[in-house]
């Protein structure tokens, strides 16, 4: 074949490939293929050197016209296949602005928490202030501590979680009152707020952990009446209206008297309701004067000092407050529960 008929089939292979060329990879395939180094066009002109010097420059000049051809071609094929895959790119990337946005939810406390929260901030306005006590505590603290004799029938009073025969989880938060007569010296006005756990059966009415808030108040001539007072004053303030309390004897091995404290229903007014099992009142917490045995374990001379305890459940409080069927919805954490407290 004539270098003259090469250079023709060359330009036809090429235009041939620069069809199938369909993205920009295969045109730059394409043109390390055809114009590289090593491509054809260099040995073309190496066989030039073997034509006779009459043809030369006329077949020099077919080669470099070839390879400026060849070149532009590829320049717009280029530009060309670019532009088309980038607008495939924007069509695959497009947003549309038109579109709604995701709502964005705002969070709020638990109703629980709102509970505790209404509750510390009025004691805390009554002069009480906040001591946590451990979860996982001792016997002694739990128990011992607080009177309750080691053969003693009460202890039967709670279905407790025993880690071992020392440790257990605290069934009520009376495990912070030895704790702080410990630590410190009478006056003592502390409220201690703080999850509980008891080994019940999961229903309705019960669960295996719950919350309350304990109160504790120590000083000289301490008597049963700031313990009404209190009661009143706190209730009042809490379930948002002048409330009557009632108070009745009950036993806790802590407290001497022991008392149970009821308000006036706060649905029906006394009339007697669903919410009150139609006595009129609710029972909302226990109570009492401080047991002269936990005031020493405390290190504390009962000759001298007195004071008075009281503790109560947050979600009993909560469900009377807002009438809520099953304590299991405070730990299912579905939103259409818990969005209904602002
Ligand atoms: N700890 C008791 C309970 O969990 C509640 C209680 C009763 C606490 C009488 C007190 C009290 O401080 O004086 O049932």
């Amino acid at each position: 074949m004539s270098l003259s008929e090469k250079i023709k089939q060359l330009r036809s292979e090429f235009l041939n490939e620069l069809t199938l060329a369909s993205t920009s990879k295969d045109l730059e395939n394409l043109k390390v293929k055809f114009l590289g180094k090593k491509g054809p066009i260099p040995a073309l002109m190496i066989e030039l050197k073997n034509c006779s010097a009459d043809d030369r420059p006329l077949l020099g000049k077919q080669i470099n016209d070839l390879k400026e051809e060849l070149i532009s071609h590829c320049n717009l094929t280029e530009s060309r296949l670019k532009d088309a895959e980038m607008l495939a790119r924007f069509s695959s990337e497009a947003i549309d602005p038109t579109l709604p946005g995701r709502r964005q939810y705002l969070g709020r406390s638990h109703p629980l928490m709102q509970m505790m929260d209404r509750a510390i901030d009025i004691l805390a306005g009554m002069g009480f202030s906040v001591r946590l006590g451990p979860e996982v505590d001792t016997d002694y603290y739990n128990f011992e501590g607080l009177n309750f004799a080691p053969d003693h029938p009460s202890r039967d009073m709670q279905d407790t979680f025993y880690l071992n025969t020392e440790w257990l989880l605290r069934t009520h938060t009376s495990n912070v009152q030895v704790r702080v007569m410990e630590e410190f010296a009478p006056p003592i006005r502390i409220i201690a707020p703080g999850r509980t756990f008891r080994n019940e059966n999961i229903s309705a009415r019960s669960h295996v952990f719950f919350h309350q808030i304990e109160g504790l108040y120590i000083d000289r001539n301490v008597s049963f009446a700031d313990l009404f007072a209190t009661m009143d004053e706190f209730w009042s303030k809490l379930l948002g209206e002048k409330v009557q309390t009632r108070f009745r004897p009950s036993y806790f091995p802590f407290v001497e008297p022991g008392l149970e404290v009821d308000v006036r229903c706060t649905a029906c007014r006394g009339k007697g309701c669903r919410l009150c099992k139609h006595s009129g009142w609710l029972e909302v917490c226990g109570a009492g004067m401080v047991h002269p045995n936990v005031l020493k374990k405390g290190n504390i001379d009962p000759e001298q000092y007195s004071g008075y305890a009281w503790g109560m459940g947050i979600e009993r409080l909560t469900i009377l407050q807002y009438d809520i069927p099953d304590i299991r919805m405070f730990t299912q954490n579905d939103i259409r529960f818990l969005s209904q407290f602002p």
